[in-house]
């Protein structure tokens, strides 16, 4: 079969004739693959750089997709960490980690929109006691994950959601997908972060996507806003697009309430994952969630790999066109 080949960290996947090794147990089976998203979670396992690699190699990337069974049943699935990934004409499945669509769920919108609405939804299912009436800010909110918190905050029952980031167009087009209010991260960094505090003072729950300075400035910011220090502020960590790292002084622990977690694999256990994707799964097969795709042939995967997809899509590897 043709895939996507990582054959050394820094260079890009090529497409080339790879065989697929046969399912090794009775749980697994091959699957035709119809759509696979590319995830910042696929690069960052595609050059060895995602906490998970196990730095094997030759790998095939991609680390969900949707699929067809022999016996044509439409599947959602999401690989273990693997060298055999989704970015291919096949891929072997294990059943325990396939969830079985709509026979009229577009493969497409679900390859695309899975793994960026899980980190919220996971999160907030199985991170934090989460209550319809809070009030959520999304650190991030113009990626294709922040676009999807700020609905799924709301669909959840959030009383408000601030959203938060840089690019001016996407963050507009957030109050159309649910943002009550919208903060921009571009330009000034004071300036900033004295309208997030005022924003978002008193929001019960952070979901970011950043991490790095902009977290650095935005807890400190939030923290010294509150009008409530003793209100509950649950800070989920889900991605570090703005930085690995942060310096956190030990007064915001003391002055706020605040619980610092993360949410992810290893913090939410594979089973727990699982257990999310049904309900997930429906909801953007009914179409409740907002997502722009740009679909691309398997076959272009070396040109596309270090493209930006136009802004607000996700790239979309379809193997059969
Ligand atoms: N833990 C989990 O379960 C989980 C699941 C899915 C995704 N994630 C992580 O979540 C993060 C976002 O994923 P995604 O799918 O939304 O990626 P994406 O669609 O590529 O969006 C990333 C966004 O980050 C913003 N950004 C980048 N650098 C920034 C900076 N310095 N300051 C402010 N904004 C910055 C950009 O927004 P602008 O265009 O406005 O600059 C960009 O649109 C990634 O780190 C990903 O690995 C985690």
């Amino acid at each position: 079969m043709r895939a996507a080949v990582v054959r050394s960290f820094d260079q890009r996947p090529r497409y080339e004739e790879f065989d697929l090794p046969a399912p090794s147990s009775p749980d697994e089976e091959v699957v035709d693959v119809l759509a696979v998203g590319l995830h910042p979670r696929t690069k960052s396992g595609a050059d060895g750089s995602h906490y998970t690699s196990t730095d094997a190699l030759p790998m095939i990337p991609g680390i969900d997709g949707v699929g067809r069974t022999n016996s044509g049943k439409l599947v959602y699935f999401i690989l273990p960490d693997t060298a055999i990934g989704s970015l291919a004409e096949q891929t072997v499945v294990d059943r325990r980690r396939s969830i079985e669509l709509p026979d009229d769920a577009d493969p497409v919108a679900l390859a695309a929109a899975m793994n960026p609405a899980m980190s919220s939804w996971v999160a907030l299912h199985e991170r934090i006691d989460f209550r319809p009436g809070s009030r959520v800010l999304v650190l991030g909110a113009t990626g294709n994950a922040g676009q999807m918190a700020v609905q799924i905050a709301k669909h959840l029952g959030a009383a408000e959601v601030v959203g938060a980031g840089r690019d001016a167009e996407r963050l507009a087009a957030l109050t159309m997908h649910g943002a009550d209010t919208v903060v921009s991260l571009a330009g000034d960094a004071d300036e900033a972060m004295r309208a997030l505090g005022s924003a978002a003072a008193d929001v019960d729950v952070v979901i970011d996507y950043l991490w790095g300075s902009v977290t650095e400035d935005a807890l400190v910011a939030l923290v010294m806003a509150r009008k409530d220090a003793g209100k509950r502020l649950d800070w989920i960590e889900i991605g570090s697009m703005a930085g690995q790292d942060i310096r956190l002084p030990s007064a915001a622990l003391r002055a706020a309430n605040l619980h610092l977690i993360g949410s992810g694999q290893g913090s939410v256990p594979t089973r727990n994952i699982l257990r999310q994707l049904d309900a997930l799964a429906a909801e953007i097969a009914k179409g409740t969630f907002t997502i722009g795709t740009k679909v691309v042939a398997l076959a272009d995967v070396e040109t596309v790999w270090n493209e930006t997809a136009p802004a607000g899509k996700r790239f979309v590897f379809v193997p059969q066109i």
